[in-house]
């Protein structure tokens, strides 16, 4: 067969751009949906890793990408755009951070408001129809609320969505709704008070279950509950965790333990996605695989009679990056193409001496370009220079 690469050229030089631009996301499709399903049936720990193992969805993704500047050399399409709005946050989580804490880009070096809705407007007008807000913590920003009200308004964004540690969420949540917010991630470790303060050094369990029940009284769209597995800290947790889906309309997301600057990671506390589902499964009835968009994180599952679902986040055993479509932007201006990549290129550099749209455009183009098929695998990324998490945000 001929090489993706080469058929999105040959669609690139023949095509009208309208056509091609389906052509395009048809071809991302039909690699991502090609994909091995493979189910992880072992607890087998492997450095050659298996792509994503989503299933065929009934409805193709959504109309075409309206710019070449997304599309990488591979003919993946990135239309989700992940904005961290500060590199600050309130609690000190163990698997995200040293006890230390981290060095801080100075103010003067952060992206100002009127920076990110202008960077955020590029990418929309280019085809993103998804931002996720992350941090650090990004309710910490003063203006996250004005963020959120510019951000909601670009025509084209279907989804603003947040990546938040919950803690003072509850009060804000209602004028965040209001201005555009439409779905939730909230991080939640433990259902143990007291071995919450111990993950992430600080108190705060209750502020963060409230959070929960009041997005869900919100009534927002979706709500995700992020719970990092770790060897001897909460895998004694996992079926209490699915437990809550029984009478919560939450999806209790399971994520691999990864390797990021600082966080102390060893393989012997990531405890695998198989080993994880092996104790869903010899405790709950009805465990049933969903249908997964190609370019989603989660393994989605339903279980008979629970009113909220479970997923699990597989980056360490069964990478899913056959299906990537996120790209990042730092809170200091770096565009960060892929998650555990380390190659980051300046955005605000440009922007503060000038750029126009059309310069920013084929940075940003560029650099997307070279963004490389696939992580390294657990063992490499563990060696290799990265940014601690609370930089990148997630
Ligand atoms: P949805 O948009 O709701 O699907 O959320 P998400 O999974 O994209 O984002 P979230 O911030 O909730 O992250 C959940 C986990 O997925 C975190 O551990 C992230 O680090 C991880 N994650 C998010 N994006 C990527 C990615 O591009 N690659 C990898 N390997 N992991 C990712
Ligand atoms: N491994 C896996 N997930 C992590 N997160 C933070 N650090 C790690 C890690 N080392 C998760 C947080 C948050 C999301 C942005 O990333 O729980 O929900
Ligand atoms: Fe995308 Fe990189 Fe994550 Fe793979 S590791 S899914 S390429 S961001």
């Amino acid at each position: 067969m001929m090489p993706l690469r080469c058929l999105s050229e040959l669609a690139r030089r023949r095509r009208p751009h309208r056509t091609f631009d389906a052509m395009r996301v048809g071809l991302q499709y039909f690699m991502t949906t090609c994909s091995s399903t493979k189910a992880a049936d072992s607890n087998r720990l492997s450095n050659t890793y298996a792509t994503s193992c989503a299933n065929v969805p009934e409805v193709a993704p959504s109309e075409a990408p309206l710019s070449d500047m997304l599309v990488d050399s591979f003919g993946r399409f990135h239309n989700y755009l992940r904005i961290s709005l500060t590199e600050r946050c309130n609690l000190r989580c163990q698997y995200c951070m040293p006890a230390e804490g981290v060095e801080l880009t100075p103010n003067s070096e952060l992206l100002s408001r009127d920076e990110i809705i202008r960077v955020a407007d590029l990418f929309v007008t280019s085809g993103v129809d998804k931002i996720r807000l992350t941090g650090g913590e990004p309710t910490i920003r003063k203006d996250i609320e004005d963020i959120c009200l510019h951000l909601s308004g670009l025509k084209g964004l279907k989804t603003l969505a947040m990546t938040t540690n919950g803690l003072v969420l509850s009060k804000k949540l209602p004028r965040l709704k209001e201005c555009g917010l439409n779905a939730l991630n909230i991080s939640l470790d433990t259902l143990v008070p007291a071995k919450f303060e111990f993950m992430t050094r600080r108190k705060g369990h209750s502020k963060v279950m409230e959070s929960i029940d009041v997005a869900i009284e919100l009534g927002f769209r979706s709500v995700k509950v992020n719970c990092v597995v770790m060897r001897g800290m909460n895998d004694d947790e996992i079926c209490d965790f699915v437990e809550m889906t029984r009478y919560k309309p939450v999806n209790v997301r399971f994520i691999e333990f990864m390797p990021f600057d600082g966080n102390v990671w060893n393989v012997k506390k990531l405890v695998p996605y198989a080993e994880i589902m092996d104790k869903v499964r010899q405790r709950f009835e009805g465990v049933e695989r969903l249908q997964d968009h190609p370019s989603e994180t989660a393994k989605n599952f339903k279980i008979d009679g629970h009113a909220g679902t479970i997923s699990f986040i597989t980056s360490m055993t069964e990478h899913f990056c056959a299906g990537c479509n996120r790209l990042r932007l730092l809170a200091d201006g770096n565009l960060k193409v892929c998650l555990f990549g380390p190659s980051e290129v300046s955005l605000r550099e440009p922007i503060r001496t000038g750029v126009d749209d059309a310069g920013l455009r084929e940075i940003i183009s560029a650099a997307v370009k070279r963004k490389k098929a696939k992580h390294a695998g657990m063992f490499d990324i563990a060696k290799t220079a990265n940014r601690p998490m609370i930089h990148i945000g997630g």
